[in-house]
């Protein structure tokens, strides 16, 4: 008696495992959408190599993207964004990157930017992408307790991420996703003109930084970061990400540590 609906049934759940292990954990939207039929132009550009890591840590990938790339227009759009709502409209409307196509919303960045310390993470998850903002599901409820151990809420912090858009699956970003951003969010960077910015995790660090370094040797240092639209460096912290702590509670000592410096470096800063 089971036959024809057990199989059935064993079908389904075997193509929703199928469609779980290659990455689509939520449902979206009542019908499905062609990816594929999306214009060549855009899959083509999505694919652009990141530029060479710059020598020394300190050091941000500054060096002009080959003038045909993807890279090249994501670089030429940001620069031409002079205020913050001109930046997000910029990265609204850039087709350049196929996250877009697939993430429900642009999360731009949550807080106040004039409080002088801004947070840069790695890319939205998936209640990011719900509601638009970072780091408002589990890892940004514990960054959100270590901002206030050092009496800071998101009215004395600036936070954004690295992409903007949510990778599907929560998967790790490519080299070339990132290397298409970087250059908006190098633009949020001068346009913000932080006191102080924290590097919340490897990719955040490793990108901004323009360095192979892992997260395990960048903790705890601080850095200049600079970029050509700054007229001085901006000292940076890179620290370990909230979801790593989670999954490592014993290096919460670590990340308590670099909070206390954060809070020293902060109060020795004028005015921030
Ligand atoms: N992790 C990040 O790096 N950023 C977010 O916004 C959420 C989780």
């Amino acid at each position: 008696m089971t036959s024809s609906h057990g199989d059935g049934r064993g079908t389904l759940a075997a193509a929703l495992a199928w469609q779980v292990a290659a990455g689509a954990d939520e449902a979206v939207g009542e019908a499905p959408v062609d990816r594929y039929a999306q214009p060549q132009a855009v899959r083509a550009s999505s694919v652009t190599p990141m530029p060479a890591a710059a020598a020394t840590p300190a050091k941000p990938m500054t060096a002009p993207p080959p003038a045909n790339s993807g890279a090249a227009d994501a670089h030429r759009i940001a620069a031409g964004a002079d205020t913050l709502e001109a930046l997000r409209a910029a990265l609204a409307a850039f087709e350049g990157c196929a996250l877009k196509q697939t993430a429900t919303n642009l999360v731009f960045a949550d807080g106040n930017p004039e409080s002088g310390l801004m947070l840069i993470g790695e890319a939205p998850g998936a209640d990011e992408d719900r509601m638009g903002l970072p780091f408002v599901g589990v890892s940004g409820r514990l960054l959100d307790r270590m901002l206030a151990a050092i009496g800071r809420d998101r009215t004395g912090a600036y936070i954004t991420n690295i992409l903007p858009w949510r990778p599907p699956g929560n998967r790790q970003p490519t080299p070339a996703e990132m290397a298409l951003c970087l250059p908006f969010v190098q633009r949020h960077i001068e346009l913000v003109r932080p006191r102080i910015i924290v590097l919340i995790g490897g990719t955040s660090a490793k990108t901004l930084l323009g360095t192979a370094e892992g997260i395990m040797r960048l903790r705890g240092r601080w850095f200049d970061y600079s970029s050509p639209g700054l007229a001085h460096p901006i000292p940076a912290l890179a620290t370990f990400h909230p979801a790593y702590l989670l999954r490592t509670p014993t290096q919460k000592r670590e990340a308590w540590r670099d909070f206390l410096a954060l809070k020293k470096k902060i109060e020795s800063a004028d005015s921030i």
